[in-house]
């Protein structure tokens, strides 16, 4: 049985196969390095140090992410990032790279096999390239404009349901324990009031978005994330025949952090509906 990194590389080529860009093989092989690190430090004891409530930076996201931006500065020196970490370039750069090395990290530190290398790449604020990763799976997603999205060589589509009682819906809880917490818990009420499938809440964004974009969920939300957990993720998703915005409808930002509604495109009206009357509740800023 070939180990995980040839799986990865095979994977990854079949996608490849299909799509065309000059930066398609940077892409590829950051993501690569930056899932090689992960895939060495996973299950072993790596550094710890605490950002906020439950939110957590270790070792393992550090040398993910320079691995994935010294491949990115070899080929493209002049080319902007913005990355989880480290880099805060300016959202409108004309060549932009969007990095979260590591989304995903409770269950990284968890031994749960459910993380995710995920890079978007952006041309003065239109995204070109979404490639999002699970090392530990070898499930690779990649997108470019106007030329489909492929999951490990096949093609994703979004699920075709078109009510929220053909639902299966993913969510993200944001750290804050406060009223956005109880609004993202009301909005589960509500959505299960709305007779949906289920609720899936697995802990990485950008395998939360790449999963629509295969048409295994029908929506995700989650009331606030930052543009490494989605930049890579709405590319996928739109070349996917799907819709992605903030919770209120409006075209999501790279340079700030937003809620995130992200659909089969069908559903987005009901989700947006669902979504609108809890933000009230902490729109306020008191959460
Ligand atoms: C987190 C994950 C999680 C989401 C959090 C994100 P991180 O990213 O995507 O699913 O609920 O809001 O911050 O911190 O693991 O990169
Ligand atoms: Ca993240
Ligand atoms: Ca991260």
């Amino acid at each position: 049985m070939p180990d995980i990194s040839s799986t990865l590389k095979i994977h990854r080529d079949r996608c490849a196969d299909h799509l065309s860009h000059p930066v398609l093989a940077t892409s590829l092989e950051a993501a690569l390095q930056g899932a090689i690190r992960l895939i060495g430090a996973f299950q072993t004891d790596v550094d710890i140090t605490v950002k906020g409530t439950s939110n957590f930076v270790s070792s393992a996201d550090l040398a993910a992410e320079n691995a994935i931006v010294s491949t990115i500065r070899e080929q493209f020196p002049e080319h902007a990032i913005i990355s989880e970490e480290s880099h805060s370039d300016r959202a409108d750069a004309e060549h932009l790279w969007v990095i979260d090395p590591l989304d995903g990290t409770s269950n990284f530190l968890h031994g749960i096999p459910h993380f995710a290398v995920s890079i978007g790449y952006y041309e003065r604020g239109a995204g070109k390239i979404g490639v999002v990763c699970n090392p530990i799976t070898a499930d690779w997603y990649v997108a470019i404009e106007k030329q489909g999205a492929w999951h490990n060589g096949q093609p994703m589509l979004v699920s075709r349901a078109e009510r929220l009682n053909q639902a299966m819906i993913s969510c993200g809880f944001h750290y804050d324990r406060g009223k956005m917490m109880e609004a993202t818990l009301a909005t589960l009420a509500d959505l299960f009031r709305a007779d949906i499938h289920g609720i899936r809440r697995f802990g990485a964004a950008a395998l939360d978005i790449a999963n629509v974009a295969c048409g295994q969920y029908e929506a995700f939300f989650e009331y606030r994330l930052s543009p490494w957990d989605y930049a890579a993720g709405a590319i996928l998703l739109n070349e996917a025949g799907g819709r992605i915005t903030d919770c209120s409808g409006v075209h999501l930002p790279l340079g700030a952090s937003s809620g995130v509604c992200a659909t089969n495109g069908s559903l987005h009206p009901a989700m947006l509906e669902q979504l609108a009357s809890h933000l009230q509740h902490f729109q306020s800023g008191d959460c």
